[in-house]
């Protein structure tokens, strides 16, 4: 199968494979870059990220495209439109990692970008594309997800730049011995020419394997909170204090740890997860005198989300109440459902279409970038089937079949839309 372009030069379903062939090996090249032995973590401006972004930056840098980072380590890269004044789109995702990794989640939406510039051969369109793999969106480091994005539109504030992470670096810290200036973070703000941005990223589920398609359209990404949760009891010795005579700070948290779950589980369509735990001072012989755990809880319905956080509020503060410990908690994130544009969803979906494949409309129970940056401009996602599901995890992984097919998809996509007279006309909020 051909691929006809205004410029005589055409690309072939070959041509998608070898390119999807370098996004694989490139995003397994990134893998090795962690700042672990043994395993793939890339946190938030952590010297792998440098060398990732030196990586990058090469491919790039190879299809002419001008590279720079913006002061939140946002590595963006300019592939110029037909004419100087012309418009862009945003395409990518994030760069960062969860602890234990596997190689796709965000890189693959980087890496696949880059190959879609490549499959370009240079072609100009009537908008530049701008490439941007965002330095942060797992939260892992401070917490707080989607520092990257949030820089795009707007939202990184001095509370956020205060806030530290476990050795006690600042954001703002970190940001300076990267080599980047915190004042400067503003300038890392969408500007007004900007026509929408899309993101390609693995599935990270199971929905599309279970129906045998490898491409599906997100129409909407499900809201989260993140809160941190403080149970204080008394710490006192493990071999002398009688059972009813304690106040087990680790024991209350982990009374709630289960009550998390049974709601989650008595609740239609809500996730809740208590992926950290930590208690202090953390001995064999010593009652907790103090426990920490985290909650992330996610719901396609705001309301649905809110009612299910207020509950289980009021059942840590019951379970403590029983149990002469106390709780408190501080919220990290609390991001509302969003919907993507629906005729970006639209021209995704047609594009799918034209790559030979059923496209699949569906919600995203993954936070992705695309919901910051949907507060701006129009916005809207690519899912690419994972294998088995299986995701944040070094079993993640993609098929090459697929990644061709994403490719030829998003290549379709850029026709689409450079002939498109309503997109071209956009105007956007930035
Ligand atoms: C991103 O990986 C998320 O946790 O939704
Ligand atoms: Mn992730
Ligand atoms: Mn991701």
């Amino acid at each position: 199968m051909c691929h006809e372009r205004k410029c005589n030069s055409v690309v072939t379903t070959s041509d998608f494979t070898k390119l999807a062939e370098e996004v694989l090996a490139r995003c397994r090249k990134l893998a090795t870059l962690s700042e672990d032995v043994g395993g793939t973590r890339r946190t938030f401006l952590s010297a792998p990220m440098r060398d990732c972004h030196r990586e990058v930056s090469s491919w790039m840098k190879s299809l002419g495209m001008s590279v720079s980072v913006d002061a939140v380590g946002n590595l963006r890269a300019f592939f110029a439109g037909a004419s100087p004044s012309a418009p862009r789109i945003l395409i990518g995702s994030h760069l960062d990692t969860v602890p234990n990794a596997g190689a796709f989640d965000g890189i693959l939406g980087v890496v696949l970008a880059v190959g879609l510039v490549e499959s370009l051969h240079g072609l100009k369109l009537p908008f530049g594309i701008e490439v941007v793999g965002f330095s942060e969106e797992e939260g892992v480091r401070f917490g707080v997800p989607f520092i990257g994005s949030r820089a795009l539109v707007g939202r990184v504030d001095d509370e956020l730049l205060g806030r530290k992470d476990a050795d006690g670096i600042s954001v703002r810290k970190a940001i300076q011995d990267f080599g980047l200036n915190p004042n400067e973070i503003s300038k890392a703000a969408l500007r007004g020419d900007v026509l929408g941005y899309i993101e390609f990223h693995i599935e990270q589920g199971p929905v599309l394997e279970n129906l045998g398609r490898p491409l599906g359209v997100v129409e909407a990404i499900v809201g989260q909170n993140r809160l941190e949760f403080t149970f204080s009891g008394q710490a006192n010795h493990a071999g002398t204090t009688p059972m009813n005579l304690r106040r087990d700070a680790l024991a209350a948290a982990v009374q709630w740890i289960v009550a998390v779950e049974n709601l989650a589980r008595r609740t239609a369509d809500l996730v809740a997860t208590v992926g950290f735990v930590e208690a202090n001072p953390g001995a064999t012989n010593v009652i907790a005198g103090e426990a920490r755990a985290t909650l992330d809880i996610r719901h396609a319905s705001d309301r649905a989300r809110t009612e299910a956080l207020d509950e289980l509020i009021r059942q840590a503060e019951t379970i403590v109440a029983q149990r002469g410990v106390t709780v408190k908690w501080r919220t990290l994130l609390s991001q509302n459902a969003v919907a993507m544009d629906p005729f970006l969803t639209e021209q995704i979906e047609q594009a799918i279409q034209k790559a030979g494949c059923e496209p699949h409309r569906m919600a995203s129970g993954a936070g992705h970038d695309a919901m910051i940056l949907a507060e701006k401009i129009p916005a809207a996602m690519m899912f690419l089937r994972t294998p088995g599901g299986i995701s944040h995890d070094p079993a993640e992984s993609v098929h090459l079949d697929d990644v061709a097919k994403a490719l030829e998809c998003g290549h379709h996509l850029l026709a689409q839309l450079a002939a498109s007279q309503e997109f071209l006309g956009r105007t956007c909020r930035a």
